[in-house]
């Protein structure tokens, strides 16, 4: 039987997690070496214990990049921490990302957007600059960088985001640290300008201040973490919005509020983050089962995305669904603060695609997908 991992860039993984859903929704996988959360009581009530931890107890930063800037930037990041530090760091975070205006970041968003398809028309590389260019440059512009420094951070945040998975080679994590020091020095400026300072970084400063929070390497690190945090995972989503359409499975769009029902139901439907890890520092029950100290638990947000306890007819592509139940941008204390960003862009990057002309049959229905272990992301 396929496993949730290999589950990710099957062509259509909901089999295997309807079958999970209905025979294991939380037990151990021999073949993983973890315990598999996947429907939504496990996913939720895993998310939410204080026991289980982003990181391994004993690792909290890889072992690899230990040492290095980006060493420095991974052990700061509130996605890669716990405890009380996280929690308020995470305050200033969400209230920072909070003041973002979606207008502004589609706008931003569908420019970046047009840039690309005049430059690169007819460039094989056209739809992977759409997907993970478009998304960096576009937060890049909300951190006040102007076009050029954009371009560098988007280029170096792909670089650092290769450190973050366990199976990173030390070739990986060597050009992971000269792209974490570079990023520091094309967004240190903006934190070093302080409360006066303009866009995102400004508004993180300036919510760190009424935090009553100091010291700027953290707020810098973080800043870093806007970018790596949107890389992949807003990529997925715009690719997977287009595959949908690709494979007829969605109609076209008509409006931009169309657009966007869309983009919110693939979310849902084929997740672009479909699954995160868990890290016992003390024993979890659950279910009858426990998961000791050292043990790691495997939640497979897409499958809980699909749970019909949760959401009827949980296999219909269905945009504009009312009050749907999503696990893809996480829950509890690690929730993701950056859903309104992730959605504005994929929906100016699609509304602009369709409005280019962009067709259906301009894509393949049937792509390859990167071989990743938790974003789903297609090769187009
Ligand atoms: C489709 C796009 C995105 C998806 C699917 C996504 C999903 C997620 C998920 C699942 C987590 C929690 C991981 C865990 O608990 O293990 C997370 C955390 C986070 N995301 Fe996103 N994300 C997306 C885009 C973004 C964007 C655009 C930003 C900011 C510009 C962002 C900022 C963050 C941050 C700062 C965290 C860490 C929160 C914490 O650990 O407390 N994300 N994201």
């Amino acid at each position: 039987m396929t496993t949730p991992i290999e589950a990710v860039r099957l062509p259509d993984p909901r089999p295997v997690y309807a079958s999970l859903l209905r025979e294991r929704p939380f037990a151990f996988d021999e073949r993983v070496g973890a315990w598999v959360a996947a429907d939504a009581a496990a996913v939720r009530t895993v998310l939410g214990s204080p026991a289980l931890r982003v990181r391994p107890p004993a690792e909290p930063v890889p072992a690899g990049i230990t040492g290095t800037a980006a060493g420095e930037v991974f052990g700061d990041l509130v996605r890669m921490t716990d405890g009380d530090l996280q929690r308020r760091l995470k305050a200033v975070v969400t209230d920072a990302l909070g003041t973002v205006d979606a207008g502004r970041t589609r706008a931003l968003a569908a420019g970046h957007t047009r840039d690309a398809l005049t430059v690169r028309q007819d460039r094989p590389d056209l739809f992977q600059d759409l997907m993970f260019g478009v998304p960096a440059r576009t937060v890049a512009s909300l951190c006040g960088l102007d076009r050029d420094a954009g371009a560098e951070a988007a280029r170096a945040i792909g670089d650092f985001v290769q450190c973050i998975p366990a199976s990173a080679t030390p070739e990986q994590q060597r050009a992971a640290a000269v792209a974490a020091a570079g990023l520091r020095e094309l967004l240190g400026p903006g934190i070093e300008a302080g409360e006066s300072g303009t866009g995102l970084l400004g508004d993180l400063v300036r919510a760190a201040t009424r935090a009553s929070w100091s010291g700027t390497a953290p707020l810098l690190a973080n800043a870093v973490g806007f970018l790596s945090q949107t890389y992949d995972a807003t990529a997925g989503l715009i690719g997977n919005t287009l595959v949908a359409l690709a494979r007829g499975t969605a109609k076209v769009p008509g409006t931009p509020e169309e657009t966007e029902a869309l983009v919110r139901e693939i979310v849902r439907y084929d997740a672009p983050v479909q699954n995160t890890r868990r890290f016992a520092a003390e024993p979890f029950a659950y279910a009858g089962s426990t998961v000791e100290p050292g043990g790691q638990v495997l939640v497979v947000l897409a499958a809980a995305n699909l749970d019909p306890a949760v959401n009827p007819d949980p296999h219909e592509l269905r945009p504009g669904r009312a009050d749907p139940v999503v696990f893809t941008f996480g829950a509890g204390a690690h929730r993701c603060p950056g859903e309104e960003i992730a959605v504005s862009i994929a929906t100016a990057v699609a509304g602009e695609l369709i409005a280019a002309g962009l067709a259906p049959g301009d894509l393949p229905p049937e792509p390859e997908y990167r071989p990743l272990a938790n974003a789903r992301i297609p090769l187009l």
